[in-house]
């Protein structure tokens, strides 16, 4: 979908043309381009502030029937970001206008803030990730997908970035995967549904994959995680998956909560915050796409992807407030609430895989609190460890592909909160305040020595609003972040 062209655009034959103009500097050294972009800048309509947009119509300087200036702002202001929105937005005008293909004109201007692999990089992952749209479940799918944008440079810079074209086409189907399973409503997700859907896909790509169903799961003692799925007519499953099995060295271990509807359970959740709890499964969807997209690349490790997989829900066997149950550590939880079932899946789940491939680092993805999206809003992922080097790593990932994550503490104090008057831990605090590090803090205690971080992307999982590169619905936040942090790890 994606193609890149070293030319020039005199020789060129284009129908809808994308250019991005600052408004305070040339970005541009095409001469054909540079008059086109003096001619919208010379109307008063236009300057070239950030989303302010000019059209012309067959321009004599190039061979197209329309070409769109945009403007991008200042140039001492511009990053991968603004690059990711311009062509984003870009991209969802044409799909909305009907055309078929798009030409962009890449920025080769020496001496701009941004290096040019951060620019083209913007650009198509912008046009990639706007160009995917979710329409499996309409009868009338009007929107079609772009079905070719082509990235124009000069002829010295094409050929040592046509790696970077591939790599951002995988990583961005990753991201897309993601959305679409966490886009998909839940009856058509249910735990043995989605595992086998995961399970499919990886095998496609050569990935040793295993999915455990109950029998395997209560013999491998996971009580916590069977606990909170007791209540659906659905069954639980724990998907593992298994990247460069046969590679000695030290493992990265994955692990994405699939809670595939939270319906809270006894503690039955009301009204609107129901509203989106079929995306309480993004954890999963993003370890999962990640590990498509480490097979897809080849990545040169060992990496294990553990996914648990249940649905909270309420029958005549669902667990109640007071039960307890017993881990996979043989440690002992009372359920204080159902609706804290994120982190019983994730201990048992974390537990397992660390008795079982002593992972070197293990990294746990979650819509894990409500409270957590109070502390950072909707954009912000929360990030937890007691590993400098390893938080530090995360937060320096999620800048660079601007998936923003924020370090929070995993404060000791807290645990007491944690106590139960008749079981080894309460799975719910005895106050509500601090509710994203208690629940971190409750995940600790079942990691034992082994390098972990947490991450609580409940706020920016899932977005009821459009933004310029993602339509409503789930973002598939993570996997460009944990993409890039594999090359810091
Ligand atoms: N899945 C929710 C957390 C959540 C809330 C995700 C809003 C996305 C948006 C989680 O299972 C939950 O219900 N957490 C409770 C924990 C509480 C009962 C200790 C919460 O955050 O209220
Ligand atoms: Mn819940
Ligand atoms: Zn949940």
């Amino acid at each position: 979908m994606l193609k890149l062209t070293a030319a020039d655009w005199k020789g060129l034959k284009a129908d809808t043309v994308l250019i991005p103009t600052c408004e305070d500097r040339s970005i541009h050294t095409d001469p054909a381009i540079e008059a086109i972009v003096k001619e919208a800048t010379d109307l008063p309509e236009f300057s070239g502030k950030k989303d302010e947009v000019v059209v012309f119509y067959a321009p004599q300087n190039i061979k197209a029937k329309r070409v769109i200036v945009r403007g991008v702002g200042k140039a001492e202001e511009l990053d991968a970001e603004t690059f990711r929105a311009a062509s984003g937005k870009t991209v969802k005008h044409c799909i909305k206008k009907k055309f078929t293909r798009l030409w962009i004109a890449v920025p080769d201007a020496a001496e701009l803030t941004v290096d040019t692999a951060s620019v083209l990089r913007g650009l198509m992952e912008g046009s990639c990730l706007a160009n995917h749209i979710f329409n499996q479940f309409r009868k009338e799918k009007e929107d079609k997908p772009l079905r070719q944008i082509t990235f124009v440079q000069p002829k010295s810079f094409a050929a040592a970035f046509s790696q970077l074209r591939r790599q951002v086409e995988i990583v961005c189907s990753g991201t897309v995967k993601a959305r679409d399973w966490i886009s998909t409503p839940a009856n058509a997700k249910t735990p043995e549904l989605f595992a086998s859907d995961i399970a499919a896909e990886a095998k496609k790509l050569g990935i040793k994959t295993q999915v455990l169903k109950e029998k395997q799961l209560e013999r491998a003692g996971l009580g916590a995680l069977l606990s909170v799925c007791a209540g659906s007519n659905s069954s639980a499953r724990l998907v593992i998956l298994d990247h460069n099995s046969a590679k000695s060295g030290k493992i990265l271990a994955l692990v994405g909560k699939g809670v595939t509807f939270d319906s809270g359970g006894l503690n039955l959740k009301s009204g609107s915050s129901l509203n989106g709890m079929k995306a309480d499964m993004s954890g999963a969807a993003v370890v999962a796409a990640t590990m498509l997209t480490v097979a897809r690349l080849k990545t040169n490790r060992r990496i294990i992807g553990v996914i648990p997989i249940v649905e909270n829900m309420i029958n005549g066997r669902a667990t109640r407030p007071g039960d307890i149950v017993k881990s996979a550590t043989g440690k002992t939880i009372e359920i204080g609430n159902t609706d804290a079932e994120g982190r019983l899946i994730l201990a048992d789940a974390m537990a397992y895989a660390a008795k079982r491939y002593k992972p070197e680092i293990m990294i746990d993805l979650a819509t894990l609190t409500g409270a957590c999206v109070v502390a950072l809003g909707e954009k912000m992922a929360g990030v937890f460890s007691d590993d400098d080097a390893l938080a530090e790593a995360i937060v320096a990932a999620g800048a660079a592909t601007d998936e923003p994550s924020w370090r929070m503490p995993l404060f000791k104090d807290y645990k007491d909160m944690l106590k139960s008057e008749f079981a080894d831990i309460n799975n719910m605090p005895s106050a509500r305040w601090g509710g994203a590090i208690t629940a971190a803090l409750f995940l600790s205690e079942f990691v034992d020595k082994t390098r972990w971080a947490h991450i609580d992307i409940a706020g920016p999982a899932y977005s009821t609003k459009a933004g310029p590169y993602c339509p409503p619905g789930g973002t598939g936040f993570g996997v460009r972040l944990l993409m890039n942090l594999l090359d810091r790890i």
